[in-house]
């Protein structure tokens, strides 16, 4: 258990994706009631799907849940249909904002540089970025993983962030949504490597918050949370349901 991460610093992060009609709010009121009055715990935020960020932020407003976005653009405001702005996510009530998630790398082709702007903007407007790398399964057999991962921090990273809030999140694409996790020995191999950049990249790299993502759940979210250098988990299908994600943050107080 050396070196892990104090329960009040960590981050416990629920990525709905494109999931949740009105029904999910229910599932957030439940986590906030569950919640409600416990103090020490760690940070814990939902990120709805843009057209659910206000009415969520409103239902969550002083319970210390946090709601963030999923993504958002370089501009502050235009012609860009379909966009969401970092002001605009302020103004829906977020905090803070993934960016760079591999689904919008993969199925948006997003680059690091788009990522490192949209930090940028983010971080810009106050929101706190969590920004998302990850090699995928071929990289990872290929032996390139800490390369590549070390690649997309020194691109998605502008300099603008340096002495602000934001948090990184390590997410193997293979492990997103398959239920495959990565090992305990390569989670903590690669946090080590994350650390080590960060520490290169920004003069507070050393409290920066490195979360682990893909297909956490409360059974092994324990385990992730006691390794050296996580700081939190991002989590995907298990925070749709206020029982799972709230099996997560439970584990996360300890
Ligand atoms: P998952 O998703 O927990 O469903 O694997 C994690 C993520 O994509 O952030």
């Amino acid at each position: 258990m050396a070196h892990s991460t104090p329960a009040s610093a960590r981050l416990i992060a629920g990525n709905w994706k494109m999931n949740g009609g009105a029904g999910q709010l229910r599932e957030a009121a439940k986590v906030a009631a569950a919640l409600a009055g416990k103090i020490g715990g760690p940070r814990v935020a939902i990120c709805p799907p843009a057209t659910l960020l206000h009415r969520l932020s409103e239902q969550l407003r002083g319970s210390g849940v946090l709601t963030g976005g999923q993504d958002c653009h370089v501009e502050a405001a235009g012609a860009f249909t379909g966009d969401i702005s970092a002001d605009l996510l302020v103004e829906a009530g977020a905090r803070l904002a993934i960016l760079g998630h591999s689904e919008r790398r993969q199925g948006h082709g997003e680059s690091d540089a788009l990522v490192a702007r949209k930090a940028q903007a983010a971080s810009d407007v106050g929101l706190e970025p969590i920004v998302c790398v990850g090699e995928t399964l071929i990289e990872r057999e290929g032996g390139r993983a800490l390369e590549v991962v070390r690649r997309q921090l020194r691109g998605s990273l502008p300099p603008g962030l340096a002495g602000r809030a934001f948090a990184i999140a390590y997410e193997p694409v293979w492990a997103i949504g398959t239920g495959a996790r990565a090992s305990e020995d390569d989670i903590v191999e690669m946090h080590r490597a994350i650390r080590a950049e960060l520490m290169n990249l920004t003069s507070h790299g050393g409290r920066v918050s490195i979360l682990y993502g893909g297909s956490v759940t409360a059974d092994g979210a324990a385990a992730i949370l006691a390794a050296p250098e996580v700081g939190g988990v991002l989590v995907g299908g298990a925070s749709l349901r206020a029982e799972s994600f709230l099996a997560i943050i439970e584990a996360a107080e300890r």
